[in-house]
């Protein structure tokens, strides 16, 4: 059972520059409520009450100001600072004492999911032992994330932002490892882009059999609001929807 998660929320936003040079993205709102609400907001309907928000170096207090120790929504927050972004894995070797010796859910501060089977399949997620888990969704543009190819209810092949790829299956930012994570995060070694890679990081899970997926579902929308359009996209739903 995995009960505690991380929020990755550091980066540098250069896409959504110059308004990120002063605020962090997930600061910055969706509609009516800033971005880490939403991942936040996961986490809790996971029933993940211990949670580790990773921010920049110096950003502490402003996230802080916002979410407090969560102790008004029934959680436990706490906060740590990533010196430079090295890669969506360092989120478990900056958390190794977090986390411990259990397994932990990743979620990334610029995602947002809305599906109506959400809770349940979270719920279901959060039972894992061992292994990792991701969600997959379809999307338009594959060469923008990460990119898995299915046969026979398996994951055969990942890709980082394939230039060339016949799947357009998307790996969101949300992962349910077990307790072998930090040191399979600790022996990983930074691509050509000079950052430890999520997709290798399940790659040895892939390679031990251990890795699953799921579907977000039908009628389900995950936006990586990681530029301004998408932003858009991601407020204009939340208008309509609330
Ligand atoms: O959104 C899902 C995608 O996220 C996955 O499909 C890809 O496999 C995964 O690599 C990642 O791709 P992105 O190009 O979207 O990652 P990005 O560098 O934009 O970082 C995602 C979020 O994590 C963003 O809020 C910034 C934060 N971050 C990123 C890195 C690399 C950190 O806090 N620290 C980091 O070191």
């Amino acid at each position: 059972m995995i009960k505690k998660g991380i929020i990755l929320a550091g980066g540098l936003g250069t896409r959504m520059s110059p308004i990120t040079k002063a605020v962090n993205k997930q600061l910055l709102p969706i509609y009516d409520k800033p971005l880490i609400f939403y991942p936040l907001s996961i986490l809790m309907l996971a029933k993940i009450k211990d949670i580790l928000i990773i921010v920049n170096k110096g950003q502490i207090n402003q996230f802080r100001k916002i979410l407090t120790n969560g102790k008004k929504l029934g959680i436990n927050i706490q906060y740590k600072e990533q010196n430079a972004p090295n890669g969506l894995p360092e989120a478990f070797i900056i958390g190794e004492k977090f986390i411990g010796k259990e397994g932990v859910a990743l979620i990334l501060g610029d995602n947002f999911f809305y599906a109506q089977s959400l809770t349940k399949t979270l719920q279901n997620a959060r039972k894992l032992n061992l292994g990792a888990k991701v969600f997959l969704h379809p999307v338009k543009n594959p060469k923008l994330y990460g990119i898995a190819t299915i046969k026979n209810k398996k994951i055969t092949y990942l890709k980082e932002k394939p230039t060339i790829t016949k799947s357009n299956l998307a790996v969101t930012g949300l992962y349910f490892f077990d307790k072998h994570v930090v040191n399979f995060s600790k022996n990983l070694k930074p691509s050509k882009r000079k950052e430890l890679e999520i997709i290798d990081l399940l790659n040895k899970y892939k390679k031990k059999n251990k890795l699953s997926f799921e579907f977000l579902g039908r009628g389900g929308a995950w936006l990586d609001a990681g530029s301004i359009d998408d932003y858009y996209d991601a407020t204009s739903f939340v208008s309509a929807i609330e």
